[in-house]
C-alpha cells in the first residue's frame, strides 16, 4: 500500500500540520513549537507538542507521535489510506490512481451503501399502507411527517427475511449484509434479518453517511432497543446521534440527552442543537467530538437515578477538556421528550435559560439529601457544600459561600475555612495520583519497547543514535563505519534503525510521512519523539561517537562469554578466533 514520496510530499505541504491539528486541539505557540492538551489521553497540563519544522507531533505524556497522517488516523479513527484520502480531499490534492491496497476501504464503503439502501427500504415500509400501525406509532409520539423525513425514520417489517431478500436483489451478498450487522447468523449457519417489527432510527455520521441503526419495539416488550453493533463503518463509542444536524446550530451550546427519541422531539420543537450518545454511557471520544464544535454543554439526562449518575460522570468528562457544563432541572417528566409533550417548547426554552451551572446543580442535589432543621444534618450539608466549593476558584468560592452562609446561618468564615481544608486535601490526593499516573504512563511507554527496562543504557544509546540520524542524515558515514544493526541490543530500536539507515543509503526522504509506511504506530510515535529530541543536541558528531561506544560496550557485556566458568578447550578456541 505504498504511496510514492512525491505524492506524500505534496500532501504534507498542502496540509500544514499545525493548521490541521489546530482544528482539533487548542494549540498555543511556544517559540518554534506549539503546545496543547493531548487529545489521545486525559491531561491537564499540556505535554502534546507540534513541530512545524519537521511537520510532526509528539506527546511527552503518552508517547503518541508521528506526522499529519498519523494524527488524522488516530483522531478520526481511520486506517492509513482513509486518513490520506481525508487529507487529500481537504486540501484538493489528487489521489494516485492505483497501486495501493484499499480493500478495507472498499468493504467499508459497501457498508455505507448497504446502510443507505436499508434506510430507504425501512422508510418505504413505514409509508406502506399495510404498515400503517408503525406510522401511527410515530404520530402517537407527536412526530410530524416532516420530522420523520428529516431523520429518515423507518420501519423494519416483522419478517425474518424481508430486508435480506430486498438487498440480495440489489446484489449485496449475505456476508456483506452480515458485516453491516443487518443480518444475523443462526446456529445452523443460515442468515436472518437482525431488525424485525421495530421502528427504525438511522444513525448518521457527521459526514452524512448512514453508519448504523437503532430499532425500537412498539410495545413494552424487551429489549426496548436493538442497536447496530460495531462494524467496519461504525464504532458506537465514537458516534454522536444527530451531530450531523446539530453541528450547524451549536455555537452557543449543545444539549446532550440520553435517547434518540428525546433528540428527535427536541429538534422538532426547534432545538436543533440536541444530540445523544448512541446507547452507551458518554465516552471521552464523544466528549472530544462535542468539544470540537462548542464550548458549552447543557446536560439533559433523564430525571432518574441512572440519569443523575450519568450527569455526574458527564460533568467530570467535560471538565477534563475544559467545556462549560450546565445542568437542566427537568421536573414533572422523565425525560426531555416527555417534558415537551406535557409542557410545550416554550417551557423547555425557559428551562434551558434557567439551567444551573454544575456547581449550583451539585449544591441543590446535596441540599435535597438533608433535613436542614436538624442541627446534625445541617452540619453534614454544610460539610458537603464546603467540599463542592473546594473545587472552585477563590472568587467563585467566596460568592457561593455567602449564599450558603445566608441559607444555613453558618458563618461564611467557617464555610470558607472548611472548604480550604478540603481543597488542601484534594491537592495532596491529586499530587499522589499524578505521580502514580506518571509512573503508569512511564510503564506504558516502556511496554512499547519491552527490552528497554532490562537494557536501559543500551536502549538510550540506540535512541540517541536514531535521534542524531533523523536530524543529521549525513552522519550516516560515521555510523556505517562503526556500527551495524547487529550491534543493536533491543529489537524494537534495531528495526527503526534498519529502516532509516536503509532509506538514507537509498537517498529516500526521512520525513515521518514517508517513513510511516514502513513502521508500526508505536515505532512511528517513538521516532517522532526521537526526532524532536535530536533537535536539541549540541554536537551531533561527538554525541554519536559516544553513543556508539556505549552501545558497543553494552553489547559486549551481553555476548561476552563467562570466562570464569569456561573449560580450557573453550578458552583456547576463543583466543584462536
Ligand atoms: N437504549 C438502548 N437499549 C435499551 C434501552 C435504551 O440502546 N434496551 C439506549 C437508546 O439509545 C435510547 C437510550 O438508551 O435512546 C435511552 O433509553 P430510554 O430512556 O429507555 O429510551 P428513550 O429514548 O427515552 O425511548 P422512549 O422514550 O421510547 O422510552
Ligand atoms: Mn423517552
Amino acid at each position: 500500500m505504498a504511496f510514492n514520496d512525491a505524492f506524500l510530499e505534496e500532501l504534507r505541504a498542502k496540509n500544514e500540520i499545525s493548521e490541521v491539528i489546530g482544528s482539533y486541539v487548542n494549540l498555543k505557540r511556544a517559540g518554534r513549537l506549539y503546545k496543547g492538551l493531548c487529545p489521545f489521553h486525559g491531561e491537564k497540563t499540556p505535554s502534546f507538542t507540534v513541530y512545524p519544522d519537521t511537520q510532526s507531533f509528539y506527546c511527552f505524556g503518552c508517547g503518541a507521535g508521528g506526522d499529519v497522517v498519523t494524527f488524522i488516523r488516530k483522531a478520526e479513527n481511520l486506517d492509513y489510506i482513509e486518513a490520506v484520502k481525508l487529507l487529500a480531499d481537504r486540501s484538493g490534492v489528487r489521489m494516485p490512481d492505483s497501486g495501493y491496497d484499499d480493500s478495507m476501504l472498499k468493504r467499508r464503503n459497501r457498508i455505507y451503501e448497504i446502510n443507505k439502501e436499508a434506510a430507504h427500504f425501512f422508510f418505504r415500509q413505514l409509508t406502506d399502507e399495510q404498515n400503517r400501525h408503525a406510522l401511527q406509532y410515530y404520530f402517537n409520539r407527536g412526530y410530524t411527517f416532516d420530522t420523520i423525513k428529516h431523520f429518515g425514520l423507518g420501519y423494519a417489517p416483522d419478517s425474518w427475511d424481508a430486508l435480506k431478500k430486498h438487498l440480495n436483489e440489489l446484489h449485496y451478498s449475505n456476508e456483506e449484509l452480515y458485516a453491516a450487522n443487518l443480518l444475523k447468523k443462526s446456529a445452523k449457519g443460515g442468515y436472518y434479518d437482525n431488525f424485525r417489527g421495530r421502528v427504525m432510527i438511522p444513525i448518521i455520521d457527521i459526514r452524512g453517511r448512514v453508519v448504523g441503526f437503532g430499532g425500537r419495539v412498539m410495545d413494552d416488550s424487551k429489549p426496548k432497543y436493538i442497536n447496530t453493533s460495531d462494524t467496519l463503518a461504525y464504532k458506537k463509542t465514537h458516534q454522536i446521534f444527530a451531530m450531523n444536524f446539530a453541528k450547524n446550530h451549536c455555537k452557543d451550546a449543545i444539549i446532550l440527552c440520553e435517547g434518540y427519541m428525546d433528540v428527535i422531539a427536541l429538534h422538532q420543537a426547534g432545538f436543533e442543537n440536541a444530540v445523544a450518545s448512541c446507547g452507551t454511557a458518554l465516552t471521552p471520544e464523544q466528549v472530544r467530538t462535542i468539544a470540537k464544535y462548542t464550548d458549552t454543554v447543557i446536560l439533559s439526562q433523564d430525571a432518574d437515578e441512572a440519569g443523575r449518575k450519568a450527569v455526574d460522570k458527564s460533568i467530570a468528562l467535560f471538565g477534563e477538556v475544559g467545556i462549560k457544563v450546565k445542568v437542566l432541572n427537568v421536573q414533572g417528566a422523565k425525560d426531555p421528550d416527555e417534558y415537551i409533550q406535557k409542557f410545550g417548547a416554550d417551557r423547555f426554552k425557559a428551562l434551558l435559560e434557567g439551567a444551573e451551572t454544575d456547581t449550583e446543580y451539585k449544591l441543590l442535589l446535596a441540599k435535597q439529601k438533608y433535613d436542614l432543621t436538624s442541627p446534625a444534618q445541617l452540619a453534614d450539608y454544610v460539610g458537603e457544600a464546603a467540599r463542592i466549593l473546594s473545587e472552585l476558584s477563590p472568587v467563585k468560592r467566596d460568592i457561593y459561600a455567602s449564599e450558603i452562609a445566608e441559607q444555613t446561618k453558618v458563618s461564611k468564615q467557617a464555610i470558607l475555612s472548611e472548604s480550604k481544608r478540603f481543597a488542601g486535601k484534594a491537592a495532596r490526593t491529586k499530587r499522589r495520583e499524578m505521580n502514580r499516573s506518571a509512573m503508569q504512563m512511564q510503564d506504558d511507554k516502556d511496554k512499547i519497547n519491552p527490552e528497554k527496562r532490562r537494557h536501559k543504557a543500551a536502549a538510550l544509546a540506540e535512541e540517541h543514535i536514531i535521534a542524531v540520524l533523523m536530524n543529521h542524515p549525513d552522519c550516516i558515514r560515521t555510523v556505517s563505519a562503526n556500527l551495524t544493526e547487529e550491534d543493536f541490543v533491543t529489537a524494537f530500536n534495531r528495526h527503526i534503525f534498519a529502516v532509516i539507515t536503509r532509506r538514507i543509503r537509498e537517498g529516500k526522504s526521512l520525513n515521518l510521512s514517508a517513513v510511516a509506511q514502513e513502521l508500526s504506530e508505536e515505532e512511528l510515535g517513538t521516532l517522532a519523539g526521537l526526532e524532536a529530541m535530536g533537535k536539541s543536541l549540541g554536537n551531533p558528531q561527538r554525541e554519536l561517537l559516544e553513543c556508539i561506544t556505549t552501545l558497543k560496550e553494552e553489547k559486549l557485556k551481553l555476548v561476552q562469554p563467562d570466562l570464569a566458568h569456561m573449560s580450557d578447550e573453550e578458552f583456547r578456541k576463543l583466543f584462536e578466533n
